[in-house]
């Protein structure tokens, strides 16, 4: 039976898995992930403000209440969407790939554009580890994840002593740095395959585009890393 004739259920299921809708899902959740990187980084990057600076943003983050729960299970979503749709599309990918592929001549492409399920496993184990270091306080538990100041506004938590503390310790900020270079890899392969998957990378748009993940990657890479380095070399103290 041609898909024309099949039932409409079962044309709307093929439809949405159909190659090109995974690849929008994987943009889509890769520019919502991408978006939210930066928004991190810019806030973790006023460390270098400073003690009051860096706890004055987290309290600010904490007390959004019943907003960081929504915004929590957002990102709950974009990371099984992205997730789930990547291991489909590898699926597939491992599925429509003739005999003897590995004999023939390679496309020229970059590491990153190799390698980017095995990264993107990386970042996933270093959110795992990520979450239960900093938001659960479930993993290196002896860092000051209890400690508390006061604030203008009373006691808060005192998260920048708690981040200090991880990144003096040589194998947290260096672990850092490596999961860093992973995601900053993942972005410049990733930044640039979503927009040609929505349709830029043709014409006038194929050279900025193909700029675009390199100089992304590049820039969270060096913001993220520059904190633990900070850290392990004295820039950022204790003070
Ligand atoms: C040096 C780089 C980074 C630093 C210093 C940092 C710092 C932190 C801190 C202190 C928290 C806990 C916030 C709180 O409990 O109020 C946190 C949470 C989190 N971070 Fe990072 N982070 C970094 C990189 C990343 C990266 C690269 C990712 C993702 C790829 C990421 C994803 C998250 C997520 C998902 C949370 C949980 C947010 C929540 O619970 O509301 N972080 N980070």
């Amino acid at each position: 039976m041609s898909s024309g004739n099949a039932p409409p259920l079962d044309r709307l299921v093929k439809a949405l898995t159909s190659t090109i809708s995974l690849k929008i899902v994987m943009a889509v959740t890769g520019i919502a992930g991408a978006g939210f990187v930066i928004f991190h980084m810019l806030g973790n990057l006023q460390m270098f403000l400073g003690r009051e600076a860096y706890n004055t943003y987290a309290e600010f983050m904490q007390n959004l209440g019943e907003l960081k729960w929504v915004a929590r299970l957002g990102l709950l979503g974009i990371l099984f969407g992205h997730v789930s749709t990547a291991v489909l599309l590898v699926q597939r990918n491992t599925a429509a790939r003739p005999e003897g592929y590995y004999t023939q001549k390679r496309k020229r492409t970059s590491v990153a554009a190799v390698y980017m399920a095995q990264l993107g496993i990386v970042l996933l184990l270093f959110i795992i580890y990520h979450i239960l270091h900093f938001t659960g306080g479930m993993i290196h538990t002896d860092l000051g994840y209890e400690l508390v100041e006061m604030g203008p506004n009373g006691a808060r938590r005192d998260l920048y002593t708690h981040v200090i503390n991880s990144f003096s310790n040589p194998l947290i900020a260096l672990t850092y740095v490596a999961a860093n270079l992973a995601l900053a890899l993942h972005l410049a392969h990733g930044a640039t395959s979503m927009f040609k998957t929505i349709g830029f990378g043709v014409g006038r748009w194929k050279v900025p585009v193909e700029a675009i993940g390199p100089a992304f990657g590049v820039i969270v890479g060096l913001g993220n890393i520059s904190m633990p380095i900070a850290v392990l070399t004295g820039v950022i103290g204790a003070n």
